[in-house]
């Protein structure tokens, strides 16, 4: 589908965000091997959420979406019937995890720990990404894991069962492997360990500690050991990585001001406030406050001179998901900013540094690609144009956000890739212009 965004003359409202789509999955999944029922408000949208849900379901879970929910006061929400660490039964066909990354590792680590077999696949995308990072782990532990390119690629066939505790050291810093690993190792017997080299979101350590399991963090070192976890309500805070659309739309427009409600901005995720506000960016972090175990704000952003950055090193994991809108607030920014450290971005939805650099380049940003990144010059306007959303939901808004700053018509094919994290993003961009 092609959309045509058009430059706006002023940015004002209000923006209420969908759930953050990490944590969502990981309550999702959690709640579905603990004891107990459990209510899941304010869940992600869009394709990801249907992807951890019918994995879910096709384990024998049963989760049920509810409207007014009486239990949470929330306006939808989710029941899941946990059915404690043994309660998984048999998938009778392949589990589709579709465009979702995150839902096939760590679905994965769960498969590992059955005393059954299974299949996990996704998109033609999906299909293209490395799992040999997960199948190499959860393979020393005892499970035993197929995939296509010599075991590098989904589809995944997994024969589980009687895992043991491993100490793993993560090459890269990834929080879908970590948190695979340590999902696997709640069923393992002895201590599973992870050590990260740089820290990635926390999430998952977060929620298994609220849900009790016996999990120590002594600085990079995380361990586990087995568990049966309590299930746990959760209200999914609005997720950050939507937000940063919302934030560099405001911050590179000339004449904006938008408030941003209920925002997760747990430290390993906020990178892109951090990056922002080294950038000379005008924004004010307000109500802040912890909402379950997870900290949460309201954030105005308002129009501001940006000046050129370095984002490199540990600041890369706490933004990685954020890199694109960052170019782009990159390209209006005075000076040069560098991203370095970010091979990662590579191996995404789609390789990210392609993607971002042939989509700000053909709106006339000064934008170069490194192995590891990208070198961006600030020029003083984009210029509508056509431009490609090689199939992912980040390059589909970061072009529809650079299409507002721009002048002219900017038209975005593939504009349908948003509904994989973010289906009312479109909605929330009309009402935020039409004022
Ligand atoms: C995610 C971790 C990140 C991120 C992805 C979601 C998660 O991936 O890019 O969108 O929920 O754990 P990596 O862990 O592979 O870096």
């Amino acid at each position: 589908m092609i959309r045509t965004v058009r430059g706006a003359a002023r940015l004002e409202g209000t923006v209420t965000l969908p759930g953050d789509k990490s944590i969502s999955q990981r309550a999702i999944l959690l709640n579905s091997i603990a004891s107990g029922n459990a209510h899941v408000s304010n869940l992600c949208h869009g394709d990801d959420r249907a992807s951890i849900l019918s994995c879910m379901g096709g384990l024998g879970i049963s989760i049920t979406a509810h409207l007014n929910c009486a239990q949470t006061g929330a306006e939808e929400c989710f029941l899941v019937q946990g059915q404690g660490p043994d309660g998984l039964t048999e998938p009778d066909t392949v589990l589709n995890a579709g465009n979702s990354g995150t839902a096939t590792r760590l679905v994965a680590g769960l498969l590992a720990a059955q005393p059954f077999f299974s299949v996990v696949t996704g998109d033609e995308s999906l299909r293209s990404r490395p799992m040999d990072r997960i199948i190499t782990p959860l393979s020393e532990m005892g499970a035993h894991i197929l995939g296509r390119v010599d075991n590098s690629l989904a589809p995944l066939a997994i024969r589980g069962g009687n895992l043991s505790g491993i100490s793993f050291d993560q090459p890269i810093a990834s929080a879908q492997v970590k948190s695979s690993v340590l999902i696997a190792g709640i069923h393992a017997t002895g201590e599973t360990t992870v050590v990260q080299p740089a820290e990635s979101r926390d999430h998952t350590e977060r929620m298994m500690r609220a849900m009790g399991a016996d999990i120590t963090i002594a600085g990079p070192r995380i361990s586990v050991r087995r568990s049966t976890l309590s299930a746990m309500d959760v209200a999914v805070p609005g997720d950050i990585s939507g937000a940063a659309f919302w934030l560099v739309a405001a911050c590179v427009h000339p004449d904006a001001r938008l408030t941003i409600r209920n925002v997760g901005i747990n430290p390993t995720r906020a990178g892109v406030l951090d990056a922002l506000r080294s950038m000379g960016a005008n924004i004010q972090i307000k109500n802040v406050r912890e909402i379950g175990d997870e900290p949460v704000a309201d954030i105005v952003a308002e129009s501001s001179q940006l000046h050129g950055t370095e984002i490199a090193g540990d600041a890369v994991p706490r933004a990685i998901d954020e890199l694109p809108a960052l170019a782009l607030a990159a390209s209006l920014a005075s000076g040069t900013t560098t991203i370095r450290d970010a091979e990662e971005l590579r191996i995404k939805e789609s390789d990210r540094i392609m993607a971002t650099v042939a989509g700000l380049s053909s709106l006339g940003a000064d934008i170069e690609e490194r192995p590891g990144g990208m070198t961006i010059r600030g020029v003083d306007r984009l210029k509508g144009a056509s431009c490609d959303s090689a199939g992912d939901h980040r390059i589909a808004m970061t072009m529809a956000v650079a299409g507002l700053i721009a002048t002219g018509e900017t038209t975005i094919a593939g504009a349908e890739a948003a509904d994989v994290s973010y289906p009312g993003f479109w909605r929330t961009l009309n009402s935020l212009t039409s004022q």
